[in-house]
């Protein structure tokens, strides 16, 4: 089965891994989470590519057959130099933001990202390809990401804290909201109490996972003797993707944590 390298600046991109595994239970994984330089969203695009092709390399040499870049942010700032750079398939992640334009009602689609996803032009070329047929707003999650990498996922904190981004798409008449960092889907059941049933949240991991699977397929690799399992690194304390991991619903029998610093 193949080896497949996944990469954010913590452990956000988990959210990504539990539906690429669901797809593919049998390959093996190589999670690497940039905790010791959490968070990227306001961090310079050279930086981010300088942390992303350090991990890559890492991953690629240690048997990954095709990389994740399981972060928003770090997709806008790096993903075609890396893709110049390196051999193996890359896949990344965008807001997305034409599903939610073809499924809005009001007509308003919210985007919930980073400062970083949110200037980014990758991002800005998506946005107004669509903005002719409907009105987007956008807000940066203000401390969601420390939420998650603190493992506060519904305390009252955390709801003030989801809900001062989250109200004012809500109150701009948005019904679809589409979430564009990979760590916000922790805080899904939050949002979804805040912003009520009507309110859509799209997440972008199940597309993904289905394009990982394709990547595999048409490349060809996939079916080396690796034997399936997930080995968790990150570049600070093992603490928050331990938590998150064990959050997961997806089985976790074989795997190891540990702290490697690149
Ligand atoms: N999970 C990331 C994203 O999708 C990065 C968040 C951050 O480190 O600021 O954008």
């Amino acid at each position: 089965m193949a080896v497949i390298g996944i990469m954010d600046s913590g452990s956000g991109g988990l959210s990504v891994y539990r539906e690429i595994r669901r797809s593919l239970p049998e390959a093996r994984f190589i999670y690497y989470a940039d905790n010791a330089n959490c968070p990227y969203g306001e961090k310079s695009p050279e930086f981010i590519t300088g942390r992303c092709r350090a991990i890559s390399r890492f991953c690629i040499e240690g048997g990954a057959d095709a990389m994740v870049i399981a972060c928003n942010t770090a997709t806008a700032a790096s993903i075609s130099t890396l893709r110049q750079e390196f051999s193996v398939p890359f896949v990344g992640m965008e807001p997305a933001v034409k599903p939610a334009a073809l499924g809005t009602r009001s007509g308003v689609i919210g985007v919930l990202a980073t400062a970083g996803t949110l200037k980014a032009s990758k991002y800005l070329n998506t946005r107004d390809a669509y903005s002719d047929d409907v009105t987007v707003v956008e807000h940066i999650g203000k401390g969601f990401v420390e939420l998650v990498e603190n493992g506060d996922l519904c305390s009252p904190h955390a709801r003030e804290t989801v809900s001062a981004s989250l109200t004012p798409l809500l109150e701009a008449g948005a019904d679809t909201i589409v979430l564009g960092c990979t760590h916000y889907p922790f805080l899904l059941p939050i949002m979804q109490d805040i912003a009520g049933e009507d309110i859509q949240f799209i997440d972008p991991a199940p597309a993904v996972a289905r394009q990982v699977c394709k990547i595999l397929d048409l490349s060809g690799t996939g079916y080396s003797d690796s034997y399936p399992g997930t080995d968790l690194l990150t570049s600070g304390p093992e603490d928050s993707v331990r938590r998150i991991f064990n959050m997961l619903d997806c089985p976790g029998d074989r795997y190891s944590i540990s702290s490697k610093a690149l």
